[in-house]
Parts: structure tokens; sequence; C-alpha cells
């Protein structure tokens, strides 16, 4: 038998979602299941089994529980009333990036827009000529810490761009460190291709697009290789299974900026068109600095989900009605460059699914912390906590393409969990939403 994990007087274990619900949509986003005075058992890193903690258990851990006598759990631990649930989902960050862009922060307390620093040659291209300067070393180094600070704040699965090479040998460079993140840490991540983030220096946009679609596309998937076990180290207990070998793609995902300014939609299904003969799914930026029809060109080509959203009209609602694509606002963003919030409610009203993720990145969120992601989602959004609840978990979990794997506690999901301080509920998570409330991480 692998290894076992008991963990016992769990204060109120939340987020128990039936297997094969892979997302909630609408109504289904207001309740969080959740069991009081819970016990939770993790084999080989799932989950394997919940329920309530019986009367009669001894303070040893002894007996009751099914399948769970202290002989054959290797670990117990007691959640001396903490909740536990799933660790944070964040489908949408960029935290792959070298330096930082302090500077421009001051441009932007001092008046100038996200739009006028980037025209002024700040923004993704200087984030892409500090990249081009730093080794894939400490590039990994850098992108290392921010994923375990992450990791800290409570994200087990988190999705990571390119993005800042914008020449193919950049965007390998940042893919391979993507890559080698995936292999050295207990979260589970996914890659996105950005080559679309902005058009490269010294070149026309049609001429940067070609080249995304017939030089960058081909050598993304020319790269593809044999995946290795994980290896882990850190404070973070894991359970990730020993030897299991997948087939890495140096991509998942594909996405465009599509915004004014960036890419059009034109652009997009150009490059959509490209990236589906590599089997790859989009993942769009739409519609964060204007009404960009980024949503419509993502939904057309069934984009996993289309992102940021700060801008959007009726018609955006309408066009996500019935289709598989994840709408995800990143709250983040419009906290940090002043930006109107996602109409969030009325996503949820119309029955739409909704996921919220960070957008970690240097230009427009500098922070990973979901737990700030929800409550913004609350007193921003004015979603209920259960709603940004599941926005930040089972439904982000869908936007990257994990929720079989993530997202809730569901028997057989990894066993990616958070286990709070004692005296934790769901509404004050994004209510306090300073305090430390975390006590442990599971991955
Ligand atoms: O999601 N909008 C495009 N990309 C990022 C910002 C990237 C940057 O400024 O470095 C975003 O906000
Ligand atoms: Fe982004």
């Amino acid at each position: 038998m692998g290894k076992r994990i008991l963990i016992r007087n769990i204060g109120e274990l939340a987020g128990i979602v039936p297997a094969g619900v892979l997302r909630k949509c609408g109504d289904e986003m207001s309740s969080v299941e959740s069991i009081r005075n819970a016990w939770l058992l993790i084999e080989d890193g799932r989950i394997a089994g919940f329920g309530q903690m019986p009367d009669q258990v001894g303070h040893d851990g002894k007996g009751v529980i099914p399948g769970c006598d202290r002989e054959s759990a290797t670990e117990v631990i007691d959640a001396d009333g903490g909740m536990v649930l799933p660790a944070f989902c964040d489908s949408h960050t960029h935290i792959v990036y070298a330096g930082s862009r302090e500077g421009e922060f001051l441009d932007k307390i001092n008046g100038l827009s996200y739009e006028e620093i980037a025209a002024r040659g700040g923004g993704i291209l200087n984030s892409a000529d500090l990249l081009h300067n730093t080794s894939e070393e400490e590039l990994y180094r850098q992108s290392k810490a921010r994923l375990d600070e992450m990791i800290a704040f409570g994200s087990g699965a988190i999705e990571i761009k390119s993005g800042y090479g914008l020449s193919t040998e950049d965007e390998l460079k940042m893919l391979r460190v993507i890559r080698r993140l995936k292999e050295n840490s207990p979260a589970l991540i996914k890659a996105t291709f950005l080559g679309a983030h902005a058009v490269a220096r010294g070149m026309t946009r049609s001429d940067y697009v070609d080249k995304i679609c017939n030089e960058m596309l081909p050598a993304i998937d020319s790269h593809a290789s044999l995946g290795m076990t994980k290896k882990i180290k850190g404070s973070v207990i894991s359970t990730e299974p020993k030897g299991r070998v997948e087939k890495s793609s140096l991509a998942d995902f594909v996405d465009v900026f599509c915004d004014e300014g960036f890419f059009t939609p034109e652009d997009t299904a150009r490059i959509l068109e490209a990236a589906s003969k590599y089997g790859i799914r989009p993942k769009i930026h739409a519609n964060e600095l204007a009404v960009s029809g980024g949503v419509q060109v993502g939904v057309k080509y069934n984009a996993l989900s289309v992102d940021h959203l700060e801008r959007t009209t009726d018609a955006e609602i309408e066009a996500l009605k019935g289709t598989e694509t994840m709408p995800t606002m990143l709250p983040g963003s419009s906290f940090f460059l002043g930006l109107p919030y996602g109409r969030a409610k009325e996503y949820i009203a119309a029955g739409l699914p909704l996921a919220l993720a960070s957008d970690y990145n240097p230009g427009s969120s500098p922070s990973g912390d979901m737990r700030f992601v929800m409550a913004l989602g609350c007193i921003r959004m004015r979603l209920t906590p259960a709603q940004a609840f599941n926005a930040c978990t089972l439904n982000s979990a869908y936007a990257m393409g994990v929720s079989q794997e993530a997202g809730s506690i569901t028997v057989g999901k990894r066993a990616n969990l958070i286990l709070t301080h004692p005296g934790w509920n769901l509404t004050k998570i994004p209510y306090h939403y300073r305090t430390p409330f975390i006590k442990k991480i599971i991955l």
C-alpha cells in the first residue's frame, strides 16, 4: 500500500462536489457543500474518502473511521477544528518574467495609463528586453520563487503563460522554464503559449502573426517530450505518485491578447486556426482595454476560457450562453490598473459559469494571492463568498482543463488541500482578507 494520510477533527470540510461535475453554472455557484466535524483520507496523493467523525473515535485516531485505523494510516494530522478546503486554482498567470517593472509603477502613480506606458516602450516590450538579457537558469530561479509564494498563499493548480519572449528562441526559453517548474513543483501546472502578447519590436503586426503561425507553433510542437517524475522539496507535503511518465508538450494551450492596440479578432482567428492543427486549445485575453471581439472569436474556436472581460456588453453574455467556454475575470488587474470590474453578477444571473484568477504579472497585477482575488470578488464584484469560492476553485480548474483532477473535495481527485487554523469559515476568509488563515498546505 502507498502513502496514507488521515486528517481528523476537521471543523468543516468544504468544497465537496460529486464526481463528474466539472464546473458550476448560474445558481449552482451559490452553494458550497460541506461536512462539519469531518475526516478525510488521502491515499497515494488522492482523496480516498471522507465523512463525518464518528462519536466514538478515540483521541489516538484509532478504529472506527472506515479503513482508517492508526496502523494503516502512515500519518495522522489532527485538524484541531480547522477547515479543510480544496486548494485554490489559478487559471491565468504570467509568473515567468525577469526583473520587475517598479519604474512603471511610479509612472502609473503619476497618472500614465497602461496603454500610455506600453506606447512609450514600457509594458510587455520592457519585460521582453529584460527576459532576453536574463539566463534561463536565472529566469527559472526568479519564477520558482513566485510559484512557491503562490503555493504558500494556497494555490495548488496554476496556469502559466509565455509571452515575454516575442521571438521563437525566447518563447521556447519561457516554455522550457514552465516545463521545469512543472517537473519541480508539487503544484499542478499548465503551460500556455502567448506569443501574441505584443508585436515584437521592428516587425509589422501581420509579419509577426505570420511568424507565430509558421515558425513558433511548429517549433513548440517539435519540442514535445516525455516528462519526468516530479522531485519535491521544501515544507509543502507532497503526495505525488512516483514513477509516472507522461507526454509533456511545451504548450497545453494557446492564448492571444485580443484587445485594442494589440491583436485584432482577425489576427486571433489566424493564430487559432494554426494552433488547431496541433490540437492546442485556446484561452483568450479579451475585452480588458476595449470591447474587442475577443469573446466572440474565442467562442467560435471553442476556447476553454475567455479572460479579463472588464469591458463587456450584453452581446458577450449572449455569445457565451450554451458554450463550453469559461468566462474568467481577473479582479486583481481591475484593482491595480483602476479598470472597471467585470459584470460578474450579471454573468451568473444569465446562467453562465464564472471563474476568477489572479493574472499575476509585472504590469497589471503583481500579486498571485488568490485569497485576495476572492476578497475582491466579494467586495468589488459583490459575489457571495460561496460564488467567489466556486469561481476560485472548481471553475478556475475547469478554465485550465484540470477540473477532473483538482478544484474540489471529490474522491479520486488530487489531494490538493488547504488546512486552516481553527475558527475560520468560508465567509471569514474574504472578510478578514489580510489575517493569515492557512495552517498547512497539502499538495
Ligand atoms: O493580462 N493583458 C495582457 N497581459 C497582461 C499584462 C502583461 C504585462 O503588462 O506585462 C494582463 O494584464
Ligand atoms: Fe493576463
